[in-house]
């Protein structure tokens, strides 16, 4: 490629620890560590242009001229790249997902992921992986935790300089799978980057917030004892709690549709009857149903017939953003 243009692909990823809640919103400093998995066979590509001819940032997403909100949160991390570099340049971003935006597949994370790797490249920034996790965090919290590969521990730390996320796993240390359940395509009703600041009302959101570590280190040994038990019971509370936390806020966030709740239901359900596999739900009613890769044809074809689920797609444990 040319001066001053990169391409990135970066995978979005599902956290089985979450991020609800912020220390300081501007600068996406979380209010506890969390964990998650990359998502390969979903992804993200974007390409970068700077030029200095241009007048004003560009922004085209899935082939579509893209302006109002969200060119404009391109626009205020482009400044952030801008300032690093010391250059006044605007840009022409193009980028495109393979999945389908805004319903529970945090499509955000694997897009300021792949833009942070290729914006931050094409303006000349050498950025290793902390800063560029860092750098990742400040358009979308969690695209901090799409930036190193496979299995990702995003420590919250206490300021800018040291909250970005690590690998703790390689993608093949454990061959799970993500069967998705898409209920909705449509766009949720509350944004996340909205929802964060709401966690704070709820009475909750402390207890949350005191527990999260614990679970985290729980989760984490599950995670590298490959202990789907102890993986399961972690994973399905931390996900419950959220949702408690966002039903208690002022205003009430419900995410979970009755679809949701139903599917909810049956993975339970199934796994007291021997099947090896979670739930966990973000900010949106798409259930992500964790199971073992030898097990995602079966819940695959379970959950494609419940009543509700439109679409099923699957992912297994992803590598890291890179350049292509
Ligand atoms: C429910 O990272 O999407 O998916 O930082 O405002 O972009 P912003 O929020 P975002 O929040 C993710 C919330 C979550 C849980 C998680 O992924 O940890």
């Amino acid at each position: 490629m040319s001066d001053y243009q990169a391409r990135a692909l970066a995978h979005p990823n599902i956290a089985f620890i979450k991020y609800w809640g912020n220390r300081d919103d501007a600068l996406r400093l979380p209010a506890n560590s969390s964990l998650s998995m990359n998502l390969a066979g979903l992804h993200t590509r974007t390409q970068v242009r700077f030029d200095p001819d241009l007048e004003g940032d560009r922004l085209v997403f899935n082939g579509k001229v893209s302006q109002g909100a969200a060119l404009e949160r391109v626009s205020a991390f482009l400044d952030i790249v801008r300032d690093m570099a010391g250059q006044p340049w605007r840009a022409v971003v193009e980028t495109e997902n393979n999945f389908p935006s805004g319903a529970g597949v945090a499509s955000s994370a694997s897009a300021f992921a792949a833009l942070a790797l290729a914006a931050s490249t094409a303006i000349g920034l050498d950025l290793d992986e902390a800063a560029l996790s860092r750098l990742a965090r400040r358009g979308s919290g969690s695209a901090s935790r799409s930036v190193p590969g496979g299995y990702v521990e995003w420590q919250a730390g206490d300021s800018d300089a040291n909250s970005y996320a690590v690998s703790i796993a390689p993608p093949e240390h454990w061959a799970l799978a993500d069967c998705i359940a898409v209920v909705s395509q449509g766009h949720k009703k509350v944004g996340s980057t909205s929802g964060h600041p709401l966690a704070a009302t709820s009475p909750l959101q402390a207890e949350r917030v005191a527990g999260a570590p614990e679970r985290l280190a729980e989760c984490k040994t599950a995670l590298l004892e490959r202990d789907f038990a102890r993986f399961a019971e972690v994973v399905e509370a931390d996900s419950d709690l959220m949702h408690a936390v966002m039903r208690s806020s002022q205003p009430p966030l419900d995410y979970l549709q009755p679809a949701s709740e139903a599917i909810m239901a049956a993975v339970k359900q199934a796994r007291a009857a021997g099947l090896a596999a979670c739930y966990t739900v973000d900010a949106g009613p798409n259930v992500h149903v964790i199971c073992s890769a030898e097990d995602a044809d079966e819940v695959t074809s379970r959950l494609a017939s419940m009543p509700g689920v439109q679409q099923m797609l699957r992912a297994t444990p992803g590598g890291p953003a890179q350049l292509w």
